[in-house]
């Protein structure tokens, strides 16, 4: 390879048929004591006027003349050769002094001089210094390379995984979970197709590694609060987030859960009944009985047992994965539950009654609302909640979030608006996500920001040992 000219901070380099690079590639390019790093991220074929000419005329002569042409010197062979030379486009991306990496690259390699080879993953990784104690082996990188981020680059962290459906998002997302689980920490995930208690069996059908630290909470059956457990806030917080309660019902409401509270009595059927028997407006009664019946309904409160606790399932244990299966419930109950959830987690966290924990959120716009968001991701991660969103409709996240984001796990995206959208916000250059991205095959990912230092890179995501559930249902299978 040999570099043919430079374009802003992107150099294109002349291949010829032997030289091969994929896009995402990373290349060194050693320039006597300097070396600089660039990243493949599209392949054209070299064109100008006169080579499109010689390929016209070449056609014209092979099909109006029957003979062999006459070439002694051979020189049909050398100008196939030049027109199968490709140009890859490169980005740069860091340059290497005296076996350090900096991004100061104020200086042009030798086009005569310098050597172009491909740098190894590994390579790259100890000038980057990319290192840690948690690793989690996510797949392969180009050439096969086995591919590890760092647990430690999640924690405390925000990080996003999209992609198109099917691209296999939660896929990732469960193996990222499975091996959190196993380094002892503790995550929620709001789970929308039921498809992550898996986590807890193999594919053979016999329990996983991690079994016993899978907990699969169905609402109304396994997950079921005491009222008292959740407090005055977190209910108050229900009625105004989940059940949109008017500002007036809701101090109605309030008065009544002092008074059942002070005769300690707190129950939902002694709500019930001084919602019925109370001395209030009457529409004011109106607003209380309707959230009153929705909540009894969703049968999220039990009275007279201990109910949920998470203190329950976190202490005392290293590790587990609370799994909140949403997949058979009403939009309402969503609501309700992660309202309750996300607000019993942050008293708890403000008490210092449990370690930090990761939230892997499934298609969360479609159960938080908008405003719950920039909670999330400001005031609850200084509380200890490191969230990781999973979408395949990355405008449903909006640009506050992304420019929070730390890490990015991108897989194929092939439509313009998406990829307008997540070029526009995401950490790495427009040119290399809509050209890599578009093209990424199924199971492959780009991975952006923290977890590779700031380096973009393609990710083939390995398959797992547990069970993946969360296939499509299809009324006609295949034979
Ligand atoms: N790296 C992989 N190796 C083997 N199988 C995979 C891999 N990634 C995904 N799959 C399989 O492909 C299918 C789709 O993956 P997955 O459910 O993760 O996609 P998704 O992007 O979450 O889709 P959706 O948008 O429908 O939620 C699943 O059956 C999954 O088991
Ligand atoms: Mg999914």
């Amino acid at each position: 390879m040999k570099i043919l000219s430079k374009n802003g901070n992107e150099l294109l380099l002349l291949a010829m048929k032997e030289d091969s690079a994929a896009k995402g590639d990373y290349l060194l390019i050693e320039d006597r004591n300097r070396s600089m790093v660039v990243q493949v991220y599209d392949e054209e074929y070299l064109s100008s006027q006169a080579l499109i000419e010689d390929i016209v005329k070449e056609e014209v002569v092979n099909a109006s003349s029957m003979e062999n042409l006459h070439d002694p010197l051979n020189i049909g062979s050398l100008s196939r050769l030049v027109r199968d030379a490709r140009v890859f486009r490169a980005k740069i991306r860091a340059s290497v002094t005296d076996g350090k990496l900096s991004s100061d690259v104020t200086w042009l390699p030798s086009r005569v001089e310098s050597k172009i080879r491909r740098i190894t993953m590994k390579e790259l990784d100890s000038l980057l210094g990319r290192c840690g104690v948690f690793p989690i082996p996510v797949g392969r990188a180009s050439h096969e390379e086995e591919f590890e981020i760092y647990a430690e680059d999640l924690d405390g962290k925000l990080t996003v995984i999209t992609g198109k459906k099917e691209s296999g998002k939660s896929h990732l997302s469960k193996m990222l979970i499975k091996t959190l689980v196993q380094y002892g920490a503790f995550v929620v995930v709001f789970d929308l197709n039921n498809e992550y208690g898996g986590l807890g069996w193999s594919r053979a059908g016999v329990p996983s590694s991690i079994n016993q630290q899978i907990k699969v909470l169905e609402p109304g059956k396994t997950l079921r609060f005491t009222l008292d457990y959740c407090g005055k806030t977190a209910i108050s917080g229900m009625l105004k987030n989940a059940l949109d309660m008017p500002a007036a019902s809701l101090r109605e409401f309030l008065r009544i859960w002092d008074w059942c509270e002070s005769k300690q009595s707190l129950s939902i059927d002694a709500i019930g009944n001084a919602v019925n028997t109370w001395n209030i407006n009457e529409l004011v009664r109106d607003a209380l009985v309707s959230r009153y019946h929705v909540i009894q309904s969703s049968r999220l409160f039990i009275n007279g047992e201990r109910g949920l606790q998470f203190e329950d399932i976190i202490s005392g244990k290293s590790g587990a994965a609370m799994i909140i299966n949403m997949g058979e419930i009403s939009p309402t109950v969503r609501r309700i539950v992660v309202e309750l959830v996300l607000s019993k987690i942050v008293d708890l966290l403000e008490h210092k009654q449990i370690p930090p924990i990761f939230l892997f959120a499934e298609e969360a716009h479609i159960y938080i609302r908008d405003t719950y968001w920039e909670d999330i991701i400001t005031r609850m991660r200084h509380f200890g909640i490191y969230t990781t969103f999973i979408t395949n409709q990355p405008d449903a996240i909006s640009d506050g979030i992304y420019r929070q984001v730390d890490n990015i796990f991108l897989f194929n995206f092939t439509n313009d608006n998406d990829l307008d959208k997540i070029s526009k916000v995401s950490l790495a250059d427009n040119d290399t996500i809509r050209s890599i991205v578009r093209t990424l095959p199924q199971r492959h990912c780009l991975a952006i920001g923290k977890a590779v230092c700031d380096l973009p890179v393609v990710i083939k995501v390995a398959a797992a040992e547990v069970l993946m559930l969360g296939e499509t249902k299809k009324f006609f299978t295949k034979k």
